[in-house]
């Protein structure tokens, strides 16, 4: 079956954060969204029907998570990253930032410190200091355009009250797998040192092709006895909005003080259309999702070119997996607030500002390239006019 990435869907007025919140967060509503992680393309319609034959039973008391949510997850797992896992390792989690501040909640006390590296995901920085908890920078290294994990660095800042890390793996915002050997690396590390690795994997379907995903949890037994891994369908198959995901513990001690903070908290019932989405998106979204990488990689190669081309003072870094894609716009040497408003007031396209993310974000600009191509054009065309009056 094919499927028509292109098609554009009209999203204002469903109180949709990307097009609904446009005038709160950039001040204009007219702005080409290109920020949050939320893609422009329908749901697929296996999950859609799935859900539809949901509502035809027209009562929606409590429901637990029945024998194929757990299996599909599984499979899915299985077939796409050769990594089995256990139905019992599967802890759930009402979205995969609670998940985070769970994990803080569980395995931290107050004045214990959380390693993260940043340029990162910024809701890591609130899941540790927002419970009292004292962030540790871990800066990501770049050099001649790559970007590697510090882990000299890393090795020097641990100390005895350091007792997790936060790693988002593949990598937002800069959109890179992490290879096993750095991998290997951190987990011993990690190992060494007593620290918890939490390996936030919500985008490791979206790996472009020529490009290869590893969880960290399946490199070694040993590994997998100190790693927490966060995975979802809500990115894959835009579902953020049924907030369900799932935390996968093999570790039972690790398992067990998860799932405690789950219950107190009572947030572990999830939502019915969660778990339907969730089983069909699994069960049946090989192909869709192997469509939809294409179409990915097609928008970043027409980013890179366009760039290349056409607007030389803008340098993307080449978008390995998630559907973003991290821009360097240093050589205009605009502060974080200059950028964010050149883009907007001149450009007309709204992105996420690289400081944001943390030290080293200053001068980029992350893009959402999960639009159809239309779109692309229309916002690459209006970026590289407003670029040619600052020559
Ligand atoms: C790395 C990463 N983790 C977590 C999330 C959000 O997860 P959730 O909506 O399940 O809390 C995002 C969303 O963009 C993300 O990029």
């Amino acid at each position: 079956m094919g499927w028509n990435f292109d098609e554009p869907v009209i999203r204002e007025g469903t109180n949709c954060i990307k097009y609904d919140l446009r005038k709160e967060i950039f001040g204009n509503e007219d702005v080409i969204p290109m920020w949050v992680a939320d893609m422009d393309f329908k749901t697929p319609e296996f999950i859609i029907q799935a859900l539809t034959d949901r509502l035809k039973h027209e009562i929606m008391g409590y429901s637990f998570r029945p024998h194929e949510y757990f299996s599909s997850i599984i499979d899915w797992s299985e077939k796409r990253y050769n990594w089995k896992i256990e139905k019992e390792w599967i802890c759930f989690s009402p979205g995969i930032v609670p998940a985070l501040n769970f994990c803080t909640l569980a395995y931290t006390n107050p004045g214990d410190k959380i390693i993260v590296q940043p340029p990162v995901y910024f809701p890591f920085f609130s899941a540790a200091e927002l419970h009292g908890r004292k962030l540790i920078y871990n800066r990501l290294k770049e050099s001649d355009g790559s970007w590697e994990m510090d882990f000299d660095n890393l090795r020097e800042s641990i100390d005895e009250k350091t007792k997790m890390i936060f790693i988002s793996n593949p990598h937002n915002p800069l959109g890179r797998v992490w290879y096993p050997d750095e991998l290997y690396e951190l987990s011993e590390i990690c190992l060494e040192n007593n620290i918890i690795m939490v390996s936030d994997e919500i985008h490791c379907d979206l790996v472009l092709p020529g490009f290869k995903f590893t969880p960290a949890a399946s490199l070694s037994d040993r590994i997998a006895s100190d790693t927490i891994t966060c995975i979802a369908p809500s990115k894959t198959f835009n579902l953020a909005g049924l907030s369900t995901s799932s935390v996968i513990i093999s570790n039972p001690e690790l398992r067990k003080s998860f799932n405690s903070v789950v219950e107190k908290l009572h947030v572990g019932n999830g939502n019915i259309f969660g778990t339907i989405a969730s089983i069909a998106a699994y069960t049946h979204g090989h192909a869709w999702l192997d469509e939809l990488l294409k179409y990915i990689e097609s928008n970043v190669g027409y980013v890179l070119e366009f760039c290349s081309d056409r607007i030389p003072e803008i340098v993307p870094l080449r978008t390995e997996a998630t559907y973003m894609i991290w821009l360097d716009c240093r050589s205009l040497h605009m502060s974080g607030k200059e950028l964010q408003s050149f883009f907007v007031k001149e450009a007309g396209v709204g992105m996420n500002e690289g400081s944001t993310f943390g030290p080293g974000g200053e001068g980029f600009m992350r893009m959402n390239l999960a639009c159809p191509k239309a779109t692309l054009i229309k916002a690459m065309d209006k970026i590289e006019k407003a670029i040619s009056k600052l020559r």
